[in-house]
């Protein structure tokens, strides 16, 4: 039954009043919205796009952005549910260890690791490359041995910007969300920039077929099926309508992040109310940006012609125009550089959720006297992070970050539905619309989502889940601080705090 056992809301409330334990209440509503668009708007638009345009969806790439977004909006409104009634650090882990029980949240945890850590390794390869690209804009190459490149031992500017942005979290939550505010700035400044310069290049005819016949994949193999198709013994094939699943399923990877605006809760002065602004804000703002340049882009230049690697820039270079695709070059840098630095947050704030419970070691949960932040963990995630993105090719593992961002949004809705009928009580400061109806739906779209991707993604998922149960067992399971304080703690008079905000309580600890 342990393996059961459930961690209260009014617990994990009580645990963010531990002073050394406790984060700094500084965000507000709009700094969550920005955040989020700090983290969404990345390698899936600016990289993405090309690829799943040129090799599985043709032009019909802006459906599957919307069928991507379609997905990321239901289990929004679940997690923005989540993030107001238990606004702790920690997210879906946060949420199953209340609904779902230890061993649950444990798996969840784990999983989280593989959106975040690998997700900022992932982006932080591409950093580097849109780095070493507008080096050589300015005239100086860098030796492939330290770019990562044909034969290179290590990614030198993947691992120095991660390491730099480790000392940025460190220093304190403020900092880091007044330099992403500015390069949000730029990065959105250039995304309408595309849009709207773009539409002057676009011709009709680049949109027809709108919907490219479906066609064998080139060089397929078992491995390199959807889950779809080798459970129905169909041969890889790209296009068609099931291609625009498979896209969307791949340009998923371009919404990853709102989820991690509900990471910030236990920093926000005001949870319950500016956790789903935050969250439902920045979703809503990068969707339609997605589909307009999805939509411009496939119209500047035939689908099969688009760029893999810099789509954007190299749509504007196609027609002639150097000066914008240097410029997109330069956003697409500042804007990768948020994304990295906020993934790390996000996975800082998880593992610090999951030790302050004795699942992960809890020295670890320690925040900094002077900084308010969780600085022994951020450090070990920042170098864990930069020795991936040093030494290992990651792109292919984009779609691994993909399945298990996915299977998160599945248990928080899963959990969404649990909660209110084990704890109907709890004060929401927002509840998703039609009882269980947008939960349930949430749980299918993200289901239809991993179905569309490949076997090998799904082998790597389940070697990744084995092994997280193997150190549950070794660690967490005897660890927990569950385990040794008993059950559920008495819930708290008439928890106030679920309506206050933290911030009104006591000041954050010097
Ligand atoms: N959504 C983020 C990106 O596209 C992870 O880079």
């Amino acid at each position: 039954m342990s393996l059961l056992r459930r961690k209260s809301v009014e617990q994990s409330m009580r645990d963010t009043e531990q002073p050394e334990h406790r984060l700094r209440k500084d965000l507000s509503g709009l700094d969550l919205t920005v955040f989020g668009i700090g983290v969404i708007i990345g390698t899936g638009i600016f990289v993405l796009t090309g690829v799943a345009a040129n090799q599985t969806a043709g032009p019909a790439v802006a459906l599957s952005f919307v069928v991507a977004g379609i997905a990321c909006a239901l289990a929004a409104l679940c997690y923005a549910e989540f993030a107001s009634t238990v606004p702790v650090a920690g997210s879906a882990y946060t949420y199953s260890y209340a609904a779902l029980g230890e061993l649950i949240a444990w798996i969840i945890g784990w999983d989280l690791i593989l959106e975040f850590v690998l997700a900022a390794a992932v982006v932080a390869v591409g950093w580097s490359q849109y780095f070493a690209v507008l080096l050589e804009t300015l005239g100086v190459t860098l030796p492939p041995a330290i770019t990562g490149g044909e034969g290179g031992a290590f990614n030198l500017p993947a691992a120095l910007i991660v390491l730099i942005l480790t000392a940025v979290l460190v220093a304190g939550i403020k900092v880091s969300s007044r330099l992403n505010a500015v390069v949000v700035t730029i990065k959105v400044a250039v995304v309408l920039f595309v849009i709207v310069a773009g539409l002057f290049f676009v011709k009709r005819e680049n949109y027809t077929p709108f919907v490219p016949p479906a066609e064998p994949a080139a060089g397929g193999s078992g491995a390199d099926a959807t889950l779809l198709e080798a459970v129905f013994g169909q041969a890889p094939a790209n296009f068609g309508i099931s291609g625009i699943f498979a896209a969307g399923a791949l340009v998923f990877f371009a919404f990853i992040g709102f989820d991690i605006v509900a990471t910030a809760a236990e920093e926000t002065r005001v949870p319950h109310r500016d956790v789903p602004r935050g969250i439902l804000g920045s979703l809503a703002v990068c969707t339609t940006l997605y589909v307009a340049v999805s939509l411009v882009v496939v119209g500047m230049q035939n689908y099969a012609e688009l760029d893999t690697a810099a789509p954007l820039a190299a749509a504007f270079q196609a027609v002639g125009q150097p000066f914008i695709a240097n410029l997109i070059t330069v956003g697409a840098l500042a804007g990768l550089t948020t994304v990295v630095m906020i993934l790390m947050l996000g996975q800082s704030r998880v593992a610090f959720a999951m030790s302050r419970d004795g699942l992960l070691p809890r020295w670890l949960a320690r925040v900094h006297p002077r900084f308010g932040t969780p600085h022994r963990i951020t450090v070990i995630v920042g170098v864990v992070v930069a020795v991936l993105a040093g030494f290992i090719p990651l792109e292919e593992l984009a779609e691994l970050v993909n399945i298990g961002t996915l299977f998160a949004f599945v248990l928080v809705a899963a959990a969404v539905i649990l909660l209110r009928r084990t704890r109907p009580d709890l004060p929401r400061g927002f509840r998703v619309p039609w009882g269980p109806v947008i939960p349930v739906l949430a749980m299918v779209a993200c289901a239809v989502l991993m179905l569309f991707l490949t076997v090998e993604t799904w082998l790597r998922f389940f070697a990744w889940m084995a092994l997280g149960i193997v150190v549950y067992f070794l660690y967490g399971r005897r660890r927990s601080r569950l385990a040794h304080d008993g059950q559920e703690g008495p819930p708290m008079p008439d928890q106030p705090d679920l309506d206050t905000g933290f911030g009104s309580s006591s000041p954050p600890p010097r």
